[in-house]
């Protein structure tokens, strides 16, 4: 006898004599029929028991929740809803599972209470199938950068420098919080620490994959980052995981066409390979829409935003441009915004970005050349002495998806820029050497993964397309 996967035994064209599988019982209906499911397929296999010949004492065993072990024969399927089901030789009960404690019951469940049972919610199939997805788009990532001549670079997580300047980092440290070595000033003195000075976890590996683009050329990194900002949003985690692709000799415009380019490849390579989950997410969102007021309801599909992102150009729009649009929109001049737009150099609110992408384009959107002083140290300084060759790729439901920018280069506009900033040039000689040593433009961005796992599934809480998140207040699992 031979072991398939769920997945397998569901593609066979012919009866097989003898198969096994594992897997655990989604539902046990009329003493006769399992759905077993191993997670190898949004759908379960249909085994069909022989009650009378099954001892009675086995049947109650099979609950939905445990893990079996069948044997049997592969036949077309008598009934509807599948192609081919298992007539069943032999069970075995790997793992019983207590019918009235299982708290994954074959009924709907709210996404809150699978949060609370995080270990579990992968039985159900939304997030099977957004897990699935997840790893999915993880593959396309490093199979686009590979095919086209990136190096994948693993920068560090423990680090000495503040990349965003943001100042929103966890501290890593070896040294007694109740009783810490003091200076002579009476601060702490890290230079007591585990690695004799003060170190965080990464906010973004953008400023080590800077100096392997600076020998490699092309480099990406996709790893966890973690933010301590205290914003408990539907679209904030304090671990994340980030994209982050650095290219040498490329320029702003390279940088937009590279990050359209490469949503545009992952995107495609999920409608093309991921489609049965793809198909259940979208009908899940369907149902969901039903319930709500017309008004309220979506004039697309998943699928159908997916293929309009695909095959649309995105409206790329300079940050006073998209200024001039929000001072003069419906919203503004009707006091609809939190922070109402009057003067240029005003940092742009999630409102803003969402009324510019889902109401004024009604198309993903790359913003770009915003004002320095709203953004970071690293940012190429434009002729016009005030703004910046940044860019930021807002998406319809998810708002900001991609930040990126062309670079510094140049070591005197750069050691200004972090003088005026207080940024201690001892901390960042490193930085600095690349401007040194064979200086060049260079351009790079980071994607947000599960803010694209969010666009794709269409789940809109964030903490639902990452296994365990970690939010303020919350580090379970
Ligand atoms: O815009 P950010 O802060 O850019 C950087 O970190 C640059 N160093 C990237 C680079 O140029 N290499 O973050 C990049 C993206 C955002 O656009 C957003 O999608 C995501 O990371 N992001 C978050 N995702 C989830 N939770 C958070 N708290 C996030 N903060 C940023
Ligand atoms: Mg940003």
């Amino acid at each position: 006898m031979q072991l398939y996967s769920v997945s397998q035994l569901l593609k066979q064209e012919n009866k097989l004599p003898e198969v096994e599988v594992k897997g655990w019982v989604r539902t046990f209906r009329a003493n006769r029929f399992i759905a077993l499911n191993d997670g190898s397929t949004l759908n379960n296999i249909q085994c069909v028991v022989d009650f009378e010949s099954t001892d009675e004492a086995l049947l109650k065993r099979i609950t939905t929740g445990a893990a079996l072990h069948i044997k049997g024969e592969l036949v077309e399927s008598q009934g509807k809803g599948q192609n081919v089901e298992i007539l069943v030789s032999a069970i075995e009960v790997l793992g019983d599972s207590d019918p009235e404690e299982y708290p994954i019951q074959p009924k709907k469940h709210s996404f809150e209470f699978l949060r609370e049972n995080a270990h579990l919610r992968t039985r159900t199939n939304t997030f099977s199938a957004v897990m699935r997805l997840r790893s999915t788009l993880s593959y396309a990532i490093h199979k686009y950068f590979n095919d086209n001549g990136f190096y994948y670079m693993h920068t560090p997580i423990i680090t000495g420098s503040d990349a965003e300047g943001a100042g929103e980092m966890f501290k890593v440290t070896k040294l007694d919080a109740k009783n810490p070595p003091l200076d002579d000033n009476g601060n702490v003195d890290y230079s007591k620490d585990f690695f004799g000075k003060e170190t965080n976890l990464t906010v973004s590996g953008q400023l080590e994959a800077e100096t392997y683009a600076m020998s490699l050329g092309k480099v990406y990194t996709f790893g966890p980052t973690f933010r301590a900002e205290n914003s408990n949003t539907s679209r904030h985690l304090s671990e994340f995981w980030m994209i982050e692709p650095e290219v040498a000799f490329m320029d702003l415009p390279g940088n937009m066409d590279l990050a359209e380019d490469f949503l545009k490849y992952v995107l495609n390579y999920i409608l093309e390979n991921n489609r049965d989950d793809l198909d259940f997410l979208e009908q899940r969102l369907i149902n969901e829409e039903k319930t709500k007021p017309q008004a309220e309801r979506s004039n697309m599909s998943l699928i159908e935003k997916l293929k309009f992102v695909i095959d649309n150009n995105f409206k790329r729009v300079s940050y006073t441009e998209a200024i001039d649009i929000l001072r003069n929109s419906k919203p503004n001049k009707k006091k609809k915004f939190k922070f109402p737009i009057s003067d240029w150099g005003a940092d742009l609110q999630s409102e803003h970005e969402r009324f510019l992408v889902e109401k004024h384009f009604k198309c993903p959107v790359i913003l770009f050349d915003y004002p320095a002083n709203i953004k970071a140290f690293y940012m190429r300084l434009n002729e016009d002495g005030k703004t910046v060759r940044a860019m930021d790729i807002l998406f319809p439901g998810i708002g900001e998806m991609v930040g990126g920018s062309q670079r510094e280069e140049r070591l005197e506009v750069l050691k200004e820029k972090m003088a005026a900033l207080d940024i201690p040039e001892e901390e960042l000689w490193w930085y600095l050497d690349l401007r040194k040593y064979g200086t060049a433009v260079h351009s790079g961005f980071g994607l947000g993964f599960e803010r694209l796992v969010m666009f794709v599934t269409g789940m809109t809480n964030i903490r639902d397309v990452i296994p365990y998140p970690r939010t303020p207040q919350n580090a379970e699992f």
